[in-house]
């Protein structure tokens, strides 16, 4: 691999309409932490940029909806989602946002330096409009059936179902987000981007000069590429953005995808004014763009054509590693459906546990597919991994040299096959980790650390130090050296993981510096040194606390239902003399109770104004039999006798079937005589 002086890592922006998920960190922030915090452990110059995305539809859709302003929006959950990222430990150099001033100029002067050098065509097109609301539907404004894949529900820029980039006048029955209408096309002109300018050399970089990148990104280029590549419009018709710095171009600002990526540029400038240059000019500089899967085709084809556009040295990302999506308990992640862990509702939560989060994001990340967030899940791999494998060794090992030698760590003796063999495994898993970290390969590389855990269990398992220490106190200061060094070389194993068990850990060992040239070394650790009190790095996570995330989850699902509930279509039409043929009558209930062996069934006894009958209903879900007693209901009289678990049935008592799928029986108002018929 080449060797490179200094490298970017650069975010994906999360657009400020909400507060970031486990989505957004198992995809991006997590695997972008973890890479940066290697590299730095590994001594390397690096420069981890992150910021919010403040611009673009999904901002003034929101403002919309909550009837404020843009302004209010982003500024609201800009501090909600920056707080939350620094408590997770994501060490972003910076974390900044497009509405910042130096944003606006980088955007802007980027736009004019294109413009100025002959970069853009300028075309003139219908593009859809909204009557009512008299202003044009870029992007997310418009929803409608994917010319694709013809999934409902796409938007005007993508579809989030098969991930096809649209072009909003492309869908099929188009609607106006903002107020229902059918939208008319209405002219207006934009500039474009022609990225089949770029594409000869989009194709010798991409498809010749980066063959090891993830399958799935080079998949997703190639086909871009193979489809050929069309101008793009790199401006819209909005009052919520980048001004469009051209004279007549008044109500225009930049697309939302033409500012953001450059707010990767604007934020490295406010991080390091004089500097930051050489990080995306100088060819011994390299940038990798961590991303989700649907900015695979902004990152690979739309920001590396403005760059090349814009020449001046600008480097072309150097790897673009994305990720699939993470799915919550088998559904899609979804922001306006709530379906979501959001990170400071978890961090609220579960405070103090920033590290299992870490851990089953990473565990769990979907790398090479979509996978599947479980709480289930959570708590297993917190319970049988990280207590039970990584907490114990480390408990056990800190314990046991402060039984046997107060704390203080014994010299290390001649080692024994054991020992050596130890020390072997730990650094063949420290060369396997660094391989798969190299590759972004984390999953595998979490998954040999903690290999490196068990290791130190069966190590335990096999010196029995305990025993030892009766016959052998020499043998058990090695046993036990050794195993205080392992506990060292996992605190700089999980860091980039685990940072802040990793810092207790450190703290409990007096350790300071660490760096990755130091994992496989077993003499971290100074003979001598006095250990601190042995402090438990994980807890067990108990059964009522998933089952209240869970329960939040079940009642999430409920209001969507039920938000998302349309009355059942009109029957087909009946005539008068059909409808005389159901004799519908009011009755009044004498007796209810539950029919023996049927969880469903009430039987009742109703005075019908003539005698008494027996209606048995299944609406004993709903209601306890005593509420009903004395009430007035509604029933079928002339419906034909069924025998219902042995009762027999005469009539059907009528209720309404409520969203939610429970029943409320029909009750008149008012005193009605039993036996008055309905009509
Ligand atoms: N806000 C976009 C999203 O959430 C990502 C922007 S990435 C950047 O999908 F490169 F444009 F910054
Ligand atoms: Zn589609």
């Amino acid at each position: 691999m080449k060797e490179f002086k200094r490298t970017l890592i650069t975010t994906a922006l999360p657009y400020a309409n909400g507060p970031v998920h486990i989505g957004h960190l198992a995809g991006v922030y997590v695997p972008a932490d973890i890479y940066a915090r290697y590299l730095r452990l590994r001594g390397q110059d690096v420069v981890m940029i992150g910021g919010s995305d403040e611009h673009g539809v999904p901002i003034t859709i929101k403002a919309k909806a909550e009837g404020v302003t843009p302004q209010d929006i982003v500024d609201r959950y800009h501090s909600i989602i920056k707080k939350s990222f620094e408590e997770l430990g994501i060490s972003f150099d910076i974390y900044s946002r497009t509405t910042s001033d130096i944003h606006a100029k980088t955007a802007s002067e980027f736009f004019r330096h294109l413009y100025d050098n002959g970069q853009f065509v300028e075309k003139t097109s219908m593009q859809l409009y909204d009557e009512k609301a008299g202003q044009f539907l870029a992007d997310r404004y418009v929803i409608g059936e994917c010319p694709v894949c013809h999934q409902p529900g796409a938007y005007g820029d993508q579809c989030e179902k098969c991930g096809s980039s649209l072009n909003a006048v492309d869908l099929i029955n188009p609607k106006s987000a903002i107020t229902g209408n059918t939208p008319v096309l209405k002219e207006t002109h934009h500039w474009y981007l022609p990225l089949d300018r770029w594409q000869p050399e989009l194709e010798k970089w991409i498809l010749e000069g980066h063959k090891e990148w993830k399958s799935n990104v080079y998949g997703q280029c190639k086909s871009w590429l193979d489809m050929g590549l069309q101008p793009r419009a790199v401006s819209r018709d909005l009052d919520w953005g980048v001004p469009v710095p051209v004279e007549g171009a008044e109500g225009k600002v930049l697309y939302v995808w033409f500012d953001a990526p450059i707010g990767y540029i604007s934020n490295t400038k406010e991080l390091l004014p004089d500097s930051w240059e050489k990080y995306w000019k100088d060819p011994e500089s390299r940038v990798v763009n961590f991303i989700g899967k649907d900015n695979i085709v902004f990152h690979c084809i739309v920001f590396p054509s403005m760059l090349m556009a814009y020449g001046d040295g600008y480097q072309l990302p150097d790897n673009v590693p994305a990720n699939e999506f993470l799915n919550l308990e088998g559904d899609k992640i979804s922001t306006s459906r709530n379906w979501a862990i959001w990170l400071h509702e978890y961090l609220r939560d579960f405070e103090g546990k920033q590290d299992v989060l870490r851990y089953v994001l990473t565990a769990n990340a979907p790398e090479t597919k979509d996978n599947d967030f479980t709480w289930r899940d959570f708590q297993a791999r917190n319970n049988s991994e990280l207590v039970a494998i990584l907490g114990n060794f480390v408990n056990r090992a800190l314990v046991l040299t402060h039984k046997y030698f107060n704390g203080q760590l014994p010299t290390v003796g001649t080692l024994e096959a054991v020992d050596e063999q130890l020390i072997a495994e730990v650094n063949s898993l420290k060369d396997q980790m660094t391989q798969a970290l190299d590759t972004f390969h984390f999953r595998e590389a979490l998954r040999l650390a903690m290999d490196m855990a068990r290791a130190g269990n069966k190590y335990l398992q096999e010196t029995e130090p305990w025993k030892v220490a009766k016959t052998d106190i020499n043998r058990t200061a090695t046993i036990l050296n050794t195993a205080v060094q392992l506990c060292a070389n996992l605190a700089i194993a999980f860091e980039p993981f685990l940072p802040f068990m990793s810092a207790k850990l450190l703290k409990m060992l007096r350790g300071d510096k660490i760096s990755w040239d130091m994992l496989g070394c077993f003499d971290l650790v100074p003979a001598g040194a006095v250990i601190g009190q042995p402090e438990l790095l994980f807890e067990k996570i108990e059964d009522d606390v998933i089952q209240a995330q869970l329960d939040r989850l079940a009642r999430i699902k409920e209001e969507n239902l039920v938000k998302a509930w349309k009355p059942e279509p009109q029957a087909p039409e009946v005539d008068f003399d059909t409808f005389l043929k159901l004799d519908i009558r009011v009755g009044r209930v004498i007796e209810c109770k539950r029919v023996p062996k049927a969880d469903k069934l009430l039987q009742f006894l109703i005075d019908d104004g003539m005698e008494q009958r027996t209606i048995v209903s299944g609406i004993a879900k709903y209601y306890e039999p005593e509420q009903l007693i004395g009430k007035q209901v509604t029933f079928i009289a002339n419906f034909a006798p069924r025998k219902l678990k042995g009762v027999t049935s005469q009539g059907m008592i009528l209720s309404a079937e409520n969203p939610d799928g429970s029943l409320t029986v029909i009750s008149p108002e008012g005193d009605i005589a039993p036996g008055a018929r309905v009509k």
